[in-house]
C-alpha cells in the first residue's frame, strides 16, 4: 500500500505523461498542461484512489484514470472559476485568463472537462453506466452551486443556511463525488455508495470553509489573491457570521463596504472580522463537519479497509494551507 505522498507523486507523474503540451492547436493545449502542472494539493484524485482501494482492497493506482479525471475536471473548474471571480492568482502563479485572456481560458476550459469526461470510465468500462451517472450529477451540482455563488454575491440578503447549501453544491458535490466514484469503481453496494458520498460531503464542507477562512487570513504561501472574497461581496460564512454579531454601528459599517471598492476595503473588513473574533466562530465550525465526517468514517470502518481515509480525513483538517 502506498501512501498519500507517494500518490500524490503518481498523480503528478501521470499528469505529466498525458502529454498534452504537444498537442495542438498550442492555444487550446498548453493552458491546460500549465494550470494542471502548478502545485496543487491533489487532494481529490488521492480521495478517489483510496476510497476504491478501501471496497476493493486492491491496489489504489488501479483506479489511476478515474483519480486523474477527477483532478481534471477539478482544474476545469478552476480556471472557469479564476475568470468569474476576478483572480489574479493561482497555485502561485498568473491565471490562465491573466496568463493568455478569457477567450483561451474559457476554451481550455471545456476542453479539460471533455478529456476528463474521456478517462472516466478507462479503468472500470463494466461499471461505465454508474459511473457516468454519478459523474454527470456531481458535475450539474458544481455548476448550480457556483451559480448559487455567484447569485449569492449580489444578494444583501444571504443567510447561512443559503451559503452552507452552496457550498455544499459548489465544493462539496466533488468531494464527495471523489469518495462515490471510488467506491462504485471498487464494487460497493448503493447503500456503502451513499456513505462514502454523505462522508466526502462532510469533509468537502469542512474543506471550503478552511477555505474561505484561509482567503481572509491566509497562512504562509497560500497562492492566491489575498481578500479576493471580500473585494468580490462573496457571501462567506465570514462574512454572514460578522453581519450576524455585530451591533448596529458595526452593522451599518459593513454595508458601507459591501458598496463600494476602495484600496482599504478588504483591511477594513478583516478589522471588523477581528472585531468580532470571526475566526474563531469559522473555526469552530469547521471542526464540527470534519468531527461528523470522522463519525461517518467510524461506521464505515467496520465495512471497509477504512484507516488510511481516516488518517488523510485527519491530515486535511490539519492542513495548513
Ligand atoms: C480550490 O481547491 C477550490 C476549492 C474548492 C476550495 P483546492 O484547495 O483543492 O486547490 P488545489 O487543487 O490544491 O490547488
Ligand atoms: C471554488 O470556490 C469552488 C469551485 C467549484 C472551483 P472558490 O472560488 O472559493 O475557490 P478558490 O478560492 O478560488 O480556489
Ligand atoms: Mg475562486
Ligand atoms: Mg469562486
Ligand atoms: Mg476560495
Amino acid at each position: 500500500m502506498q501512501n498519500t505522498t507517494e500518490l500524490k507523486a503518481a498523480v503528478e507523474k501521470y499528469i505529466e505523461n498525458l502529454g498534452l503540451d504537444n498537442r495542438k492547436p498550442a492555444n487550446l493545449y498548453q493552458p491546460m498542461a500549465y494550470i494542471l502542472s502548478l502545485k496543487g494539493k491533489r487532494i481529490r484524485p488521492i480521495l478517489t484512489m483510496l476510497a476504491y482501494q478501501a471496497v476493493s482492497g486492491q491496489q489504489p493506482a488501479h483506479a489511476m484514470n478515474l483519480a486523474v479525471a477527477v483532478e481534471v475536471f477539478h482544474n476545469f473548474t478552476l480556471v472557469h472559476d479564476d475568470i468569474m471571480d476576478r483572480a489574479p492568482v493561482r497555485r502561485g502563479n498568473a491565471t490562465v485568463h491573466i496568463k493568455w485572456d478569457e477567450n483561451v481560458a474559457i476554451l481550455s476550459g471545456d476542453a479539460l472537462l471533455a478529456f476528463s469526461m474521456d478517462m472516466v470510465t478507462r479503468d472500470f468500462p463494466e461499471k461505465a453506466a454508474q459511473l457516468v451517472k454519478e459523474y454527470t450529477h456531481v458535475s450539474l451540482a458544481v455548476c448550480e452551486g457556483q451559480m448559487e455563488d455567484m447569485d449569492l454575491a449580489i444578494q444583501t440578503n444571504a443567510t447561512i443556511p443559503d451559503y452552507l447549501e452552496m457550498i455544499r453544491k459548489k465544493t462539496a458535490a466533488l468531494l464527495g463525488g471523489c469518495m462515490s466514484l471510488g467506491a462504485i469503481a471498487g464494487g460497493a453496494d448503493l447503500e456503502i455508495v451513499s456513505q462514502f458520498r454523505e462522508f466526502g460531503e462532510s469533509l468537502g464542507i469542512g474543506f471550503q470553509l478552511q477555505d474561505d477562512l484561509m482567503d481572509a487570513f491566509p497562512p504562509e504561501g497560500f497562492g492566491k489573491q489575498v481578500g479576493g472574497d471580500i473585494i468580490e461581496n462573496k457571501k462567506t460564512y465570514l462574512l454572514l457570521k460578522a453581519q450576524e454579531l455585530a451591533d448596529p454601528g458595526q452593522k451599518s459599517k459593513i454595508d458601507e463596504l459591501l458598496q463600494k471598492n476602495t484600496e482599504s476595503k478588504v483591511e477594513e473588513m478583516l478589522t471588523l472580522f477581528r472585531e468580532l473574533d470571526i475566526e474563531a466562530h469559522t473555526q469552530k465550525l469547521i471542526l464540527s463537519y470534519f468531527d461528523r465526517a470522522k463519525a461517518l468514517g467510524q461506521a464505515l470502518s467496520q465495512k471497509t479497509k477504512f484507516e488510511p481515509l481516516r488518517s488523510y480525513l485527519q491530515e486535511i483538517a490539519n492542513r495548513q494551507i
